[in-house]
């Protein structure tokens, strides 16, 4: 039996729709889905919509709509989106889907209860809804939340809390132990000093008076499960905990990693665990942390008025441009930028001149002097032949470092034709021309099964043109020239 591989992406708040930050994390996880399906495992990509927030009623019905339509509209094109960046998910969750969700979030609540570490509390605090997280008074600027321009909510009410100072050590042990991986070294430092100080126990339901969608809570509908509650439990919902058709749970949990932003690393590395210590589930083996996406060294935000639309620069230069430049130009370690200067500027260099140009010179050789052989490029789906240097970077999560090997093989590839000038050659010698260029063929080939996780289209329009030994008929990423903006 193939080892598995579960994958997941952060369940998208469906108030808006998705800019290129939210496209990084999905074409990372799609990039490093498709590599371990390369590497033969079982893999399970699940992505979805985080839809019981009081962020998608309040953005409904400034839109004039009923919530259920205006989710369906923003869940329709987040998923149009998905497939313009050939995101090759295998499930994609909506929250607010009683079948699928709402058996897994009560059966999570009822173990937590079990466990005894839900209790009734009266409590006052600041809510923000953009956080939908208590916030303190020292987090205020001018008595308005930093992060989403909007003065908190003062509450005081009866909630349920989780008793997560109780789970402080044995999480901190979890993490140091390895047993529960955090990727890179600076985020897992991070979350260890927090664990440090000590967590406080978090409000874990409210009055469902007060919000209007949710999960009840078991047993007591005058309270709604808490948000990030509800949302953390989408990773086992989907396979099917605390339902009857739990194979796939049975198969894929635990996950093999959770890939995060940093903002929301503190619920995954510290209240996600403790749920599931408490529930007596086994915990996630890794989260990988990425950075965030700034436009012209800022944080992308509608306030600014930097947000990049994705769609806008598909429309432009297709979803595979896309893909490539947040493999290549973006540190998944660190905060990247981009401009759509920055992108014009890449894209010409990447993939016009690069793959572009050397898969029409290479191809162009091939259909000239190559239709009487008959060269046959071996179709495995193993890793054979692909510098390990490359498989590393992978298994390392360094896409970028990896996208960077197979630009490197390319620039390579095209100093060579430089050098051994293989359509002088083959005046002189046919023989010796046609080996050369067979050979060009054949690393070409290399380079396509590498491209395959990163540019999958690409790639297997490489492979088609080797097998068919001819050029492409219009160039694979044609150049953008100056007064062509987008
Ligand atoms: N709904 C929660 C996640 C619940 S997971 C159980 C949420 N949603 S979100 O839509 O606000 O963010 C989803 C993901 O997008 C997060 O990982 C966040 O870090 C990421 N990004 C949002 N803006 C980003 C950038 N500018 N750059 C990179 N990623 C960014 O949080």
């Amino acid at each position: 039996m193939s080892k598995t591989f579960y994958i997941t992406t952060p369940i998208f708040y469906p108030n808006a729709n998705l800019h290129l930050g939210h496209a990084y994390n999905t074409t990372l996880v799609d990039i490093l889905a498709r590599y371990h399906r390369l590497k033969g495992e079982e893999v399970y990509l699940l992505t979805g919509a985080d839809e019981n927030t009081e962020k998608v009623v309040r953005a409904a019905s400034l839109a004039g709509v009923e919530t259920k339509e205006y989710l369906d509209g923003i869940v329709a094109n987040f998923k149009s989106l998905f497939q313009k960046l050939s995101i090759s998910y295998d499930q994609f969750i909506r929250t607010s889907d009683e079948k699928v969700h709402f058996p897994g979030a009560q059966e999570m609540w009822r173990r937590l209860v079990e466990a005894g570490d839900i209790e009734k509390r009266s409590y006052e605090g600041l809510y923000c809804v953009g956080h939908e997280a208590f916030i303190t008074e020292k987090d205020l600027v001018n008595g308005k939340c930093p992060d989403h321009g909007e003065t908190p909510q003062g509450l005081k009410e009866e909630n349920y809390f989780f008793k997560l100072s109780k789970y402080t050590k044995t999480v901190s042990e979890k993490i140091r132990s390895g047993e529960l991986q955090i990727i890179p070294e600076t985020r897992r430092n991070e979350i260890l000093a927090l664990l440090e100080r000590g967590l406080e126990d978090v409000s874990f339901s409210r009055p469902s008076e007060k919000v209007s969608v949710g999960v009840k809570v078991p047993g007591d509908s005058s309270q709604t499960i808490y948000v990030w509650c509800d949302a953390l439990v989408n990773y086992l919902s989907a396979l099917g905990f605390g339902r009857a058709d739990d194979a796939l749970f049975k198969k894929f949990w635990p996950a093999d990693v959770h890939v995060i932003g940093k903002d929301i690393l503190r619920f995954h590395a510290a209240i996600w665990p403790a749920m599931l210590l408490s529930a007596k589930l086994p915990l996630p083996k890794q989260l990988f942390v990425h950075g965030f996406i700034t436009s012209g060294g800022k944080k992308m935000s509608k306030t600014l008025g930097n947000v990049i639309d994705p769609n806008e620069l598909i429309a432009e230069y297709g979803g595979e441009a896309v893909r490539f430049f947040l493999a290549r130009h973006i540190s998944p370690f660190e905060d990247g930028d981009i401009t759509l200067e920055s992108f014009k500027e890449a894209y010409n260099a990447d993939l016009a001149n690069g793959i572009g140009n050397l898969t029409s010179r290479i191809m162009k050789m091939a259909q000239d002097h190559l239709h009487d052989t008959n060269i046959r490029m071996e179709e495995t789906n193993d890793t054979n032949k692909i510098p390990s240097d490359f498989l590393k970077a992978f298994d390392d999560y360094d896409v970028q470092g990896a996208t960077t090997i197979v630009s490197k093989a390319m620039s390579t590839l095209d100093t060579r034709i430089q050098e051994t000038a293989p359509f002088k050659l083959i005046k002189i010698d046919k023989e010796k021309g046609r080996a050369l260029i067979v050979e060009l063929v054949r690393e070409l080939y290399t380079i396509a099964r590498m491209l395959n996780p990163i540019l999958p289209e690409t790639s297997e329009k490489i492979k088609t043109l080797i097998k068919e030994n001819r050029m492409p008929e219009i160039s694979l990423f044609p150049r953008k020239v100056d007064n062509d903006s987008c």
